[in-house]
């Protein structure tokens, strides 16, 4: 019973995809294309631009979490479009090349974390909702010299921790935070995504609006996973992944990120190796940033590689 009910949780999907129709729109998907999406996640995206897709149409969906490969699979049922590789998206030429895929048509990135991965037990901690070891890591096997929260936490300096809270959580009471998981690591090792949460919260308690935590979670997660360095990898290899005339479309929640996609964009721009389909980012209606609050920050730039 138990075990069924394990199945059935792991065939469903509480992440609803942002931008929908705008990311079909600016991929402007052919029936031919062989598309290459480099966070599969819940598939929601993966879904709708299989409907765009003819039965030449090849679909290679990549995450480095492997619950959500599984999950989709179970999702999708039997789709000989539809392939599957699980690994970081910064490898992305790596993986196409196993796949053996010789032309790419469409790269989609829609970056950091799925609601599956926030709302449903990860087992990784990446939410302060759930009390789970403080892994966060993207990282399906982690062996003993993966990067993980924990060692963030707990072994990286107070300066260190101050900087990452600041820099890629935006937190401006990066220092206090800091300082109070140095102090209660003193005490005793911080295990826990509920203790480190409760930490937090203590160090600068609610007041209305979002959990105090919220910044810190994401700011260790960046750190952990590289994930501005991921992106960078990743837009480096992919006009050179890209067939001529080909589109790459990023989703971004991150200002950090939102600026890295911005400048490549330009200065691919600037160099003649294609156009930017979007010159200002497309961002949710005033709709759907009310029935999903998770599109609020959402941030949508593509470019077309010249012909
Ligand atoms: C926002 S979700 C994608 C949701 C998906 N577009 C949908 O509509 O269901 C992001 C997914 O990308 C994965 N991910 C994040 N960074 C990654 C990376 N560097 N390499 C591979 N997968 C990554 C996460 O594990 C997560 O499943």
């Amino acid at each position: 019973m138990e075990n069924q009910s394990k199945k059935n949780q792991q065939a469903t999907t509480v992440h609803i995809p942002v931008l929908l129709q705008n990311v079909i729109t600016v991929l402007a998907i052919k029936p031919t294309d062989t598309v290459v999406d480099g966070t599969l996640g819940g598939g929601g995206h993966a879904t709708h631009i299989l409907e765009k897709l003819g039965p030449d149409g090849t679909y290679l969906g990549i995450d480095a979490d492997d619950t959500a490969l599984t999950r989709v699979r179970k999702l999708l049922g039997r789709d000989k479009r539809m392939h599957f590789a699980l690994g970081n998206f910064r490898t992305m030429d790596t993986l196409i090349q196993e796949g053996g895929f010789t032309e790419v048509n469409k790269i989609l990135l829609d970056l950091g974390l799925s609601s599956d991965q926030l709302e449903i037990r990860s087992g990784r901690g990446f939410s302060f909702m759930v009390d789970e070891p403080l892994k966060m890591t993207f990282a399906h096997a982690p062996d003993k010299s993966t990067l993980t929260a924990w060692h963030v936490v707990n072994e990286w300096s107070e300066e260190s921790l101050a900087d990452i809270i600041f820099g890629f959580g935006e937190e401006k009471k990066s220092r206090r935070i800091a300082r109070a998981i140095v102090e209660a690591r003193q005490i005793e090792s911080i295990d826990t995504s509920t203790e480190l949460a409760t930490i937090v919260e203590q160090a600068v308690p609610r007041k209305g609006g979002a959990h105090p935590a919220t910044r810190t979670f994401q700011a260790i997660r960046i750190a952990v996973n590289d994930e501005l360095g991921a992106l960078e990898e990743v837009l480096g290899k992919s006009l050179k992944i890209l067939a001529p005339g080909g589109r790459i479309a990023i989703i971004s929640f991150h200002s950090l990120e939102d600026r890295i996609v911005k400048r490549t964009f330009i200065e691919w721009e600037k160099e003649g190796l294609g156009l930017r389909i979007t010159k200002r980012p497309i961002v949710p209606s005033r709709k759907e940033s009310i029935e999903n609050r998770r599109s609020r920050s959402a941030k949508l730039r593509c470019f077309m590689k010249a012909e």
